[in-house]
């Protein structure tokens, strides 16, 4: 499972790619607000730091305003994808965008029938919010099951991100499932390796060293 940094912090992400386990980061509009810097600039150094895709989200309302912000998105480094809204506008978009070899991940996706559109309409990655779901009683998890179930049925080439992940063991019920991708905050990718019988473990063997004649 390839696993996508959530975030549009530089030193987040010049943090984490050290660590080898980085392949990609999304973004959303959220995000980027609170970096408080300028978008194009911002984008530039984000597309530059990472060997993989980078999702950038479009905000127009009409699929002209949409497209014309993805084309201007997408010539800004070639390892642009761009997010769509899963609506109707979004659909267009999401057509034209692949019909012109642009990837497009479909963002905002809480049910499985969003997910199969955005897939027949052309979409590179699909993000169900599993976070999200989770907030309001439902099963995030499941959502994703549903996803993948559909797109076996058919053999669909769309990807998978799970997405709004909250805690490791979405990180490990996405692997499960087999989605193609999580993206995960900075914070749960630490969270990822902790465990306290491996603290235990290296503080023992420490001490024990001390009593090695060296
Ligand atoms: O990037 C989209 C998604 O991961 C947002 O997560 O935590 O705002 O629901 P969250």
């Amino acid at each position: 499972m390839k696993i996508f940094l959530d975030t549009a912090s530089v030193t987040e992400i010049q943090k984490a790619l050290t660590y080898g386990v980085i392949d990609g980061v999304t973004t959303n509009p959220s995000l980027v607000a609170k970096e408080g810097r300028e978008f194009v600039p911002l984008i530039r150094e984000i597309t530059a730091l990472v060997p993989g895709p980078v999702s950038v989200e479009v905000t127009a309302s009409t699929p002209q305003e949409m497209i014309a912000q993805a084309e201007t998105y997408a010539a800004i480094a070639a390892n642009v994808v761009i997010k769509v809204p899963v609506n109707l506008e979004g659909l267009q978009v999401v057509r034209t965008l692949s019909k012109r070899g642009i990837q497009t991940n479909v963002t905002l996706i809480f049910s499985p029938s969003q997910a199969l559109l955005a897939a027949k309409a052309g979409a590179t990655y699909v993000s169900p919010f599993v976070g999200r779901v989770d907030d309001i009683s439902g099963e995030g998890m499941a959502l994703v099951k549903d996803i993948a179930h559909i797109y076996g049925n058919y053999r669909i080439a769309t990807e998978i991100i799970v997405a709004s992940v909250r805690h490791p063991l979405h990180v490990v019920e996405a692997a499960r499932i087999g989605a193609h991708v999580a993206t995960i905050p900075f914070a749960t990718l630490a969270q990822l390796l902790h465990h306290p019988l491996t603290a235990a473990g290296m503080e023992r063997f420490l001490k024990d060293w001390e009593k090695v004649k060296r």
